[in-house]
């Protein structure tokens, strides 16, 4: 492990909020008519901010069952998960929150992954995209995305990647994402039953 350089405090945040200061939307000029962005997501009771251990009250995993089964995690499990991630490092679990109600209303998860090829790069990948049924249609399932994927970018990533049902694929395309010819395949094996290893090393 090398020297701990965070500039943070780890205890409120699973990453630094400072990476989502100045991201590039300029290079994303036009996917959002009104433009919007992180920092000004247009209205003043919307913040766009990394996770917090407090978002297990704040309805993070009941946003996250409008995307797919939760099951029954507990406020211990929840913290457990959240510390691990933060140790291993690579997950920018981000969230936009109505300041009204303190309720998390829109989600998405940049995970980052270290690579020998391209000359020891760094490519990312974006998982579980949410935004609470009350409040789609108002670009905020854009600005999310976009805001992740500009990260990935700020954070020196390569390419970002992401599996989603055919009817998305619109959603996708309206800001950037591409299907490559000859490279659009996603092909998954499960293992349903398989116990898991409480610590792997
Ligand atoms: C996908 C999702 C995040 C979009 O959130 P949103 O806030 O409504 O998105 P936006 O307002 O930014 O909508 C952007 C565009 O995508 C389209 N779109 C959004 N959801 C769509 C869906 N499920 N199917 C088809 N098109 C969709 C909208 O019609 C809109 O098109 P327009 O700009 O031409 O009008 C939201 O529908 C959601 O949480 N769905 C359930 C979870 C899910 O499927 N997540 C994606 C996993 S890959």
């Amino acid at each position: 492990m090398g020297p701990d350089r965070r500039t943070y405090d780890p205890r409120q945040y699973l990453f630094d909020p400072a990476l989502l200061k100045n991201l590039d939307w300029g290079s994303v000029k036009g996917y959002l008519s009104p433009p919007i962005t992180n920092e000004g997501p247009g209205e003043s009771w919307l913040v766009v901010r990394p996770l917090q251990i407090e978002d297990f009250d704040k309805g993070y995993l009941q946003i996250l069952t409008q995307l797919t089964a939760v099951g029954n995690v507990s406020r211990s499990d929840f913290e457990r998960q959240y510390w691990r991630m933060q140790q291993s490092g690579g997950y920018y679990i981000t969230v936009i929150e109505d300041t009204r109600n303190r309720k998390i209303i829109g989600a998405a998860t940049l995970v980052t992954e270290f690579k020998f090829i391209h000359n020891c790069a760094l490519r990312a990948r974006l998982e579980d995209v949410v935004v609470n049924n009350t409040y789609r249609g108002k670009q905020l399932g854009k600005l999310i995305v976009l805001t992740v994927s500009l990260l990935s970018k700020k954070l020196g990533c390569y390419k970002m990647s992401l599996d989603c049902r055919d009817p998305l694929i619109p959603f996708y395309k309206s800001i950037g994402y591409k299907l490559e010819p000859g490279n659009a395949n996603s092909m998954i094996v499960r293992f349903e039953e398989t116990p898991r290893i409480e610590n792997p090393s």
